[in-house]
């Protein structure tokens, strides 16, 4: 085992969490050396005393130094800074360990190739599921599997967010203030109530268990923005939980990937992974089901992630930056809106008058919808009616048919909202 000199770009959360296990008393410190950290702001107060460590105002400067063996990029966002400094370390044939997402899922395919022509490694466990160490499960662990699906609740912040709703019926807006005044979720939420940061580490997560790299154009994104309690309360009523699921399956010779609220059934090992917890489930032959859960974020787990990387690397453990059991490069399916097939959950609001109920179901059977449950909540105010029905598998074309008809019906309060079921 060798000592690896690092350089550390990014002295915030997992930066902070990782120079602690450097200079602590555990396994970190005896493998890795830090010779020079970079973050934007030389005079800001840190937990960790560095100024006996060599400043790089430029990360650039740093990922090309002499004197590092190992970049640690942990400044975040798929361009700028972080991209800059990946993309010299790997010219450098530096080895890369990275916490950021968003670049890879970005640019992940152009970085392999970089990293690849210079002969180096970029790791990057902590970029998904932050504490659990889904990358090794899936490259070492499960290396000798067909992975069938991968799924996950992969961002924090919406967990949080739907657990929150759920258990005290308040509204999303009022949970998102909640939510940031506790640290939860940023000052603009948007990169995570939208799905795209769990897009982002879904891609990943599929590069690995399909064949690479990465790609997050063909994924499907959905939000939570649109979910109200009355949703969280109906799927309760139908025994089933509503999560924010990421997932990629086989689809035939495709890869379909989607990130978009659903509907879990209660025995679901997802269904109960509460808070800002994650979890991933992965379905593989013949292993069989695999469920992981723990801490996604947070400068503890997140730097455990980052440390392990690094502590592989001492062990000079090298292989392809997206390796895995996909055995060579997949064909991701764009996932357009209306391809997938599943029974679905919809909430309608319609106007509070004689003759409503028969005009729906007369449009649900006209477009040969066959419903499982229909329930008629009571009248929120004089004029609206809350409607929650289930359907029979079907495809979601077919659905978003009846539902365009039924839109253009004067009973209906504001456009319908559709969800699917898993179990
Ligand atoms: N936080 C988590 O729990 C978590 C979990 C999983 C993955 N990640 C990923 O880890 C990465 C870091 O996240 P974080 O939460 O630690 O971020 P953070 O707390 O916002 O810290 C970002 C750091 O980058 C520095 N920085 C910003 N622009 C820079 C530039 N142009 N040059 C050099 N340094 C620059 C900042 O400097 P100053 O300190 O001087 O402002 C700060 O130290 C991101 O990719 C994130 O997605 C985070």
């Amino acid at each position: 085992m060798s000592m690896l000199k690092i350089g550390v770009a990014g002295l915030g959360t997992v930066g902070m969490g990782l120079l602690k296990l450097a200079f602590g008393q555990g396994p970190l410190a005896s493998v890795v050396q830090v010779v020079g950290v970079s973050a934007r702001t030389l005079g800001r107060v840190r937990d960790v005393d560095i100024t006996h460590l060599t400043w790089f105002d430029d990360p650039v400067e740093l990922a090309k130094s002499p004197n590092i063996d190992v970049f640690v990029e942990l400044i975040g966002g798929a361009d700028g800074s972080a991209k800059d400094a990946v993309e010299a370390a790997l010219m450098a044939g530096k080895h890369v360990v990275t916490a950021n997402k968003a670049l890879l899922a970005a640019h992940g395919a152009h970085l392999a190739t970089l990293a690849a022509k210079h002969g180096s490694e970029i790791r990057y466990e902590a970029a998904v599921a932050g504490g659990i160490p889904v990358i090794k499960a899936l490259r070492e662990g499960l290396a000798a599997n067909y992975i069938t699906s991968v799924s996950g609740v992969l961002n924090g912040t919406c967990n949080f967010i739907l657990t929150e709703m759920d258990e005290s019926g308040r509204s999303f807006a009022e949970v998102l203030a909640e939510a940031q005044r506790l640290g939860y979720a940023e000052a603009d939420p948007s990169l995570d109530v939208s799905g795209a940061d769990a897009g982002h580490k879904l891609s990943i997560l599929s590069a690995i268990a399909f064949g690479g790299p990465p790609d997050f154009s063909s994924l499907r994104l959905e939000g939570i923005e649109a979910i109200e309690p009355i949703d969280l309360e109906s799927a309760k009523f139908l025994g089933r939980r509503v999560k924010l699921l990421a997932k990629a399956a086989r689809v035939g010779s495709f890869i379909v990937q989607s990130v978009r609220p659903t509907l879990l059934g209660q025995d679901h090992p997802i269904a109960r992974v509460n808070g800002a917890l994650n979890a991933v489930v992965i379905d593989a032959d013949p292993v069989g089901r695999l469920s992981l859960v723990g801490a996604g974020a947070g400068a503890g787990p997140t730097a455990s992630a980052v440390a392990g990387d690094l502590i592989d690397l001492s062990h000079q453990d090298t292989r392809p930056v997206f390796s895995g059991p996909g055995q060579a490069n997949s064909r991701f399916l764009p996932n357009q809106q209306g391809s997938a097939i599943s029974k679905f959950y919809v909430r309608l609001r319609v106007a509070d008058r004689a003759g409503t109920i028969a005009k729906i179901t007369d449009t649900l059977a006209k477009h040969l919808v066959s419903i499982e449950s229909f329930l008629q909540k009571p009248p929120e105010d004089a004029a609206r009616v809350p409607i929650v029905l289930t359907t029979q598998p079907m495809a979601e074309g077919d659905l978003f048919k009846a539902m365009a008809e039924l839109s253009r019906l004067e009973i209906m309060v504001e456009p319908p909202i559709l969800m699917p079921l898993e179990d």
